[in-house]
């Protein structure tokens, strides 16, 4: 394996532990990088670092980062094909942090539109952490070399700070980091709240409604697709000034490989109750068998353990040769 990976281009990519994951984890992120992971050199992280930035439980965190490594295997990712690993079990992250966050500028992290977001969300709460959180994403990424990082649209920004970063680096030393490209899914990147689908779909959403998680049963799922907020129209027709079916057209079109058109000519004469019951129907089945896979994996703890224990060593083995490299250049005496 790892002879192969040496001419394959390498990606990074994670996911952050900071509530249940959901149906727009696995059409926006995991479903991408399966197919990603023959074709290139996969790393895949649980970004558990990045979850403290808002107040977590301890005991919820530790369950969640198990449970998140779990949907990873549970959708189809390989830990023998990819290194699959838990972000804080690798000290070099938070180390490459503090000198990156010396070549970020204030006014940086200050434009970047998830920290406003954020912060007026966590009134309460805003620390530096929040602040510098994509120094600490943009280390995740450099320390690997990754030349591809498929991300949510969401996330643009922090992928065009990490380049920024990479090259004032590489500038003012000589060249030490890729500069990654982002890698933005055209469909299934960006689901919306059932609840509000002006929204994107959040797992951290204060109504469970909103959100189809991996882990609902059959029954959850098709009463959250029929409470779905939709707008006063009738037809089954995707437009984008119709958001609410917009949004169930697209989980319907992953839930089922069709396109809209399809979609449109076989409701053409359903009201949306009718294609809310299908839509349901449709979502539920495709959820099923992830979260049964997922519980029969999450119970396996020593095999969880081990795939850590095994993504520590890998990554770790990794992105230790990249902080040497760091470490030297600034001038930190090595012996
Ligand atoms: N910040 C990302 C998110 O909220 C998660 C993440 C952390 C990540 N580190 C990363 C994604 C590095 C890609 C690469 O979705």
């Amino acid at each position: 394996m790892e002879n192969q990976n040496k001419n394959k281009k390498r990606i990074l990519s994670g996911v952050t532990p900071s509530g249940y994951l959901t149906i727009g984890h696995i059409t926006g992120a995991l479903a991408n990088w399966v197919k990603l992971q023959d074709e290139f050199d996969s790393y895949f992280m649980v970004a558990d670092l990045h979850a403290i930035t808002v107040r977590q439980v301890p005991a919820d965190l530790r369950q969640r980062t198990l449970d998140t490594l779990a949907f990873f295997l549970a959708a189809g990712i390989d830990p023998d094909k990819s290194t699959v690993f838990v972000q804080s079990q690798v000290p070099a992250h938070s180390e490459l942090t503090w000198v990156l966050s010396t070549f970020t500028g204030m006014g940086e992290c200050q434009r970047m539109t998830q920290f406003k977001d954020k912060s007026a969300k966590n009134m309460d709460n805003i620390n530096v952490g929040l602040f510098s959180y994509p120094i600490l994403m943009a280390c995740d990424i450099l320390l690997y070399q990754a030349d591809c990082v498929p991300v949510g649209q969401d996330q643009k920004q922090h992928l065009e700070l990490t380049r920024n970063i990479a090259q004032r680096f590489n500038h003012h030393y000589s060249d030490t980091f890729t500069s990654p490209e982002p890698f933005i899914p055209k469909i299934g990147g960006r689901i919306m709240s059932l609840q509000d689908p002006k929204q994107k779909m959040s797992k951290s959403d204060a109504n469970e409604n909103a959100t189809i998680f991996l882990k609902d049963e059959d029954d959850v799922i098709k009463r959250k697709i029929k409470r779905a907020v939709t707008d006063s129209g009738t037809g089954i027709i995707y437009n984008e000034n119709n958001p609410g079916i917009a949004n169930l057209m697209e989980l319907y079109s992953i839930a089922t490989n069709t396109n809209y058109e399809q979609i449109e000519s076989k409701f053409e004469s359903a009201g949306y109750a009718e294609f809310k019951e299908a839509c349901g129907n449709a979502v539920a089945e495709f959820v099923a068998p992830i979260r049964e896979k997922f519980k029969d994996i999450r119970q396996n703890k020593s095999l969880l353990n081990e795939i850590i224990q095994h993504g520590k060593e890998k990554a770790g083995k990794t992105a230790f040769k990249t902080l040497r490299k760091v470490y030297k250049k600034v001038g930190f005496y090595q012996g």
